[in-house]
This record gives C-alpha cells, sequence and structure tokens, in this order.
C-alpha cells in the first residue's frame, strides 16, 4: 500500500473529516477530492448523481494512486456506496448520518436531523431511523442553503444568519429535543454559528470521529505522510486553492474531466 487516503466531497465538507483523520492518524498522507463543478449534491437527481460519483471518484483514484477511498459526503455514501465497492479495489469507506449515537446520547427520545434535501429523504437514511431509533422522535430538516453557508465561510465570506435561523427553526418548536444529528459533512464547519443560533444548548453529533476510526481499522499499512499533499477539483477556483491550502493541500490541480458528465441531460 503505497498511495495516500483520498478523501471524497462534492465540496469542502469534507475537510471537516479530514480534521478528525488527522488526529487519529497524524502520519497518514492525505488527498483530497472535490466536485465542486457539480456542487451542490444534495438537489441533484439520484440516478445521474451515482454515475458522476463513480466517475469523479475513480479517475481520481487513479490520478492519485489512492490506496483507500473515503467519501466524506452523506448525500454520496448513502447512495453510492455500492457503486464504488463494484468498480474500485481499494477500500472504501462512507459516511452515514450519526442516527445511532444520537437515539443513545438523546435523554428525551427526540432529536434532530440536520442535511440536505437527498439524505434527509433516502431509503437508507429511513433505514437507519428504523433499527436504531424507532423507539425516538427524529425531526428531519433538510437545510441545502446551509451547504453554501459553509463554502462561503471557509473562503472568508459572510455567513447570513437570518438564513441559519430560519432553516433551523423546526428544532426549536419541539421543547423537548435535546440532540441534533449533522448528516452532512459541511455542516460542523458552521459549529460555532449553530451554537449561536440554538435557543437553549443542544448536542450536535457528527460523524467525523466514526469515520476517521473506520479508516485507522480498514487501513492496514498508513500510507507515509510528507511531501506535498495534492487536492483535485473538477472545475478551476482559486479562492478553493486557497481553502484547501490553509488545510495543508498545497497544490489545486484540475482533475481531467474529459470523460466525466458535467451535465445533468
Ligand atoms: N457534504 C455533503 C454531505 O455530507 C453535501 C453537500 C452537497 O449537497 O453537495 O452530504
Amino acid at each position: 500500500m503505497s498511495g495516500p487516503i483520498l478523501v471524497f466531497d462534492s465540496g469542502v465538507g469534507g475537510l471537516s473529516v479530514v480534521v478528525a483523520i488527522r488526529r487519529h492518524l497524524p502520519e497518514a498522507a492525505l488527498a483530497y477530492l472535490c466536485d465542486n463543478a457539480m456542487l451542490p449534491y444534495g438537489t441533484k437527481p439520484d440516478a445521474w448523481l451515482v454515475a458522476r460519483i463513480a466517475d469523479v471518484c475513480c479517475a481520481a483514484v487513479a490520478a492519485s494512486n489512492a490506496s483507500a477511498l473515503v467519501i466524506a459526503c452523506n448525500t454520496a455514501s448513502t447512495l453510492a456506496l455500492r457503486e464504488l465497492r463494484m468498480r474500485l479495489s481499494i477500500p472504501v469507506i462512507g459516511t452515514v448520518p450519526a442516527i445511532k449515537p444520537a437515539a443513545m446520547a438523546t435523554r428525551s427520545d427526540t432529536f434532530g436531523l440536520l442535511a440536505t434535501s437527498a439524505t434527509v429523504r433516502r431509503p437508507y437514511t429511513e433505514r437507519l431511523i428504523q433499527d436504531f431509533a424507532a423507539h425516538c422522535r427524529v425531526i428531519r430538516v433538510a437545510a441545502d442553503s446551509l451547504v453554501t453557508q459553509a463554502e462561503r465561510k471557509l473562503r472568508g465570506l459572510a455567513v447570513d444568519r437570518g438564513e441559519m435561523n430560519r432553516e433551523l427553526t423546526p428544532f426549536w418548536t419541539a421543547a423537548e429535543l435535546d440532540t441534533v444529528v449533522l448528516g452532512c459533512t459541511h455542516f460542523p464547519l458552521l459549529r460555532d454559528e449553530l451554537n449561536a443560533c440554538a435557543p437553549r444548548p443542544v448536542t450536535w453529533i457528527d460523524s467525523g470521529d466514526a469515520i476517521a476510526r473506520r479508516v485507522a481499522q480498514v487501513i492496514t499499512g498508513i500510507a507515509p505522510a510528507g511531501g506535498v499533499e495534492f487536492a483535485w477539483s473538477s472545475a478551476p477556483d482559486p479562492a478553493l486553492a486557497k481553502v484547501l491550502e490553509a488545510y495543508g493541500f498545497a497544490s489545486l490541480q484540475s482533475l481531467r474531466a474529459s470523460s466525466l458528465p458535467l451535465s445533468l441531460d
């Protein structure tokens, strides 16, 4: 095993997972891939997304010689893990909403699920709720606009608190809600803003540490750190390059896109 662990998301959300992986595996070399040309994923049709995610990930795995692929995106994982595992021979680690930990953490059996509109309605998510939280009241909020807010925040642009407050309102009407699952990897990047919006203390649960622990279990020989950690994007974006640099990915390259389906047709 020689290449880096490739972390994939539609945008900057996977960086919240990168932070957790680095905490658990400080020696591992990482690479980052984002499909920024097609962000956000949460509002795209399922069948199109499966083909797109498989094409982008397979191209980047080949380009990076990755030893493992982390799908640091709930919207992609709840849909495309099967396809990716069929097409790739390296380990593929997914991200799914932390329903089970939330069901264990809530003391009122009432928790929220904050995710993209795709993740909120997926059968995969429904099964998680049936299997681990059937005894709980789960308040689901589809908040695609928070993906944009997180993208803005990391680029140094203003976050719209009014918009965030509007998205989160359904949680606060349930007086007994004490826990919220951050079912999109972009959302832990807004933790300070989420706390500021909350009228009472709530526990926000994301999947970052669980994914990092899973990566550590799956990786048998850690790729050595050192040298430049590369990143790939599907569209050029100088502001994104700066964000990735701040997270230790010194060089943003354009993924060769000739074979990738770039439109929704
Ligand atoms: N970060 C992705 C997730 O965890 C969603 C972003 C998007 O909608 O593209 O679901």
